[in-house]
């Protein structure tokens, strides 16, 4: 067979390759050592003298048709692959563009908003406060000393040597940093994550959400803190909402009390006042003198009350969420409920 047959032959076989890799094979084939371009390679040495010049010019010439030949026959197969594409997924540019997802804010962000500007609406300051926090602020200056039993139920993590630091069980601290910052009177609020070292079930998680609240004046008594929480609740849920106050202690506050809410999902009794038409609210007191002392104001001239709002319990309560660790899991198919 001539060389002019060979050629021809091998640019029907280019151009009949199917896909790219049936090309790269026949590449492999006509340009490798023992393919077609090899083999002429090969005789040009055994070749007398005058005829090696011409053999070799004609190789090179063989190999860059060769080339050429795959190379159109890849971008062939390229824009075909292209083609077969568009075709599989249906493009049309004149459909309408697929709907966007929208994103929501989380429930936990939401309460926390309107809590906010319930709260701004009757004067507060919106404070922040540390995450890791010194041992003096989460505990000492609160009135709970080293062997304190309080400590107990509030699992800590320690962080940082010689445990002076923490994560702050919960926002009270937020309590001292403002006292020890601001002049009274005042009255303030402190949204924010608090941290536990427990093991999570339904409704214990690590990690989870509290509204700290604060008003020192002079002559505060426990009728501000009903009326205030009366007026929380009024915000919330839109009507009058009874309360009532049972004894709680903390020993941050003196009395400590926890107060209850009426019922807002039932008239004679349901699963989530568990029949007895009260919901546990919050717990909340007056503040004790020594708190008030350890931040530098004087109990003799002014006193306070102060409420720990538990905002994982109240998006639990108000949208009937029976396990805490939804709150924080990233399941977006709990979260796209609450999407609007
Ligand atoms: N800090 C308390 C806790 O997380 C809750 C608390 C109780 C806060 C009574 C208060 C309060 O401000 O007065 O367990």
């Amino acid at each position: 067979m001539d060389k002019q047959t060979n050629l021809e032959n091998a640019q029907a076989r280019i151009a009949e390759a199917s896909d790219q890799a049936v090309l790269a094979d026949l590449e492999r084939e006509l340009l490798g050592k023992d393919g077609l371009l090899g083999q002429q390679l090969k005789e040009i040495p055994s070749l007398p003298p005058p005829e090696r010049g011409p053999a070799g010019r004609a190789a090179n010439e063989l190999k860059a048709a060769l080339t050429a030949g795959l190379l159109a026959r890849a971008a062939e197969l390229a824009e075909a692959d292209l083609a077969a594409d568009r075709e599989g997924v249906g493009f049309d540019a004149t459909l309408p563009a697929p709907p966007v997802e929208r994103g929501s804010l989380h429930p936990i962000t939401k309460v926390t908003r309107r809590l906010v500007q319930i709260f701004s609406s009757m004067g507060y300051h919106i404070l922040d406060g540390p995450e890791v926090e010194l041992d003096w602020y989460n505990f000492e200056a609160l009135n709970i000393p080293a062997d304190h039993p309080a400590r107990d139920s509030q699992d800590t993590f320690y962080c940082g040597e010689e445990g002076r630091l923490v994560l702050r069980t919960h926002t009270s601290p937020v309590q001292v940093r403002a006292m020890e910052r601001m002049t009274p009177p005042f009255r303030l609020v402190c949204p924010g994550k608090v941290f536990r070292h427990e093991n999570t079930d339904a409704t214990h998680e690590h990690t989870f959400h509290q509204m700290e609240g604060l008003v020192v004046g002079k002559d505060i008594s426990v009728g501000h803190l009903v009326g205030t929480m009366k007026t929380l609740l009024r915000g919330i849920f839109g009507k009058e909402i009874d309360v009532r106050l049972r004894p709680g202690h903390f020993p941050f506050v003196e009395p400590g009390f926890e107060l209850d809410a009426r019922c807002v999902f039932c008239e004679s009794g349901c699963r989530v006042c568990k029949g007895t038409r009260w919901i546990e609210l919050l717990p909340c007191g007056l503040v004790h003198p020594k708190v008030l002392e350890a931040a530098g104001i004087d109990p003799s001239e002014w006193s306070g009350f102060a409420f720990g709002l538990g905002l994982s319990r109240l998006v639990m309560l108000s949208h009937g969420i029976d396990d805490v660790r939804h709150l924080l899991g990233g399941d977006l198919r709990f979260l796209e409920q609450f999407s609007c």
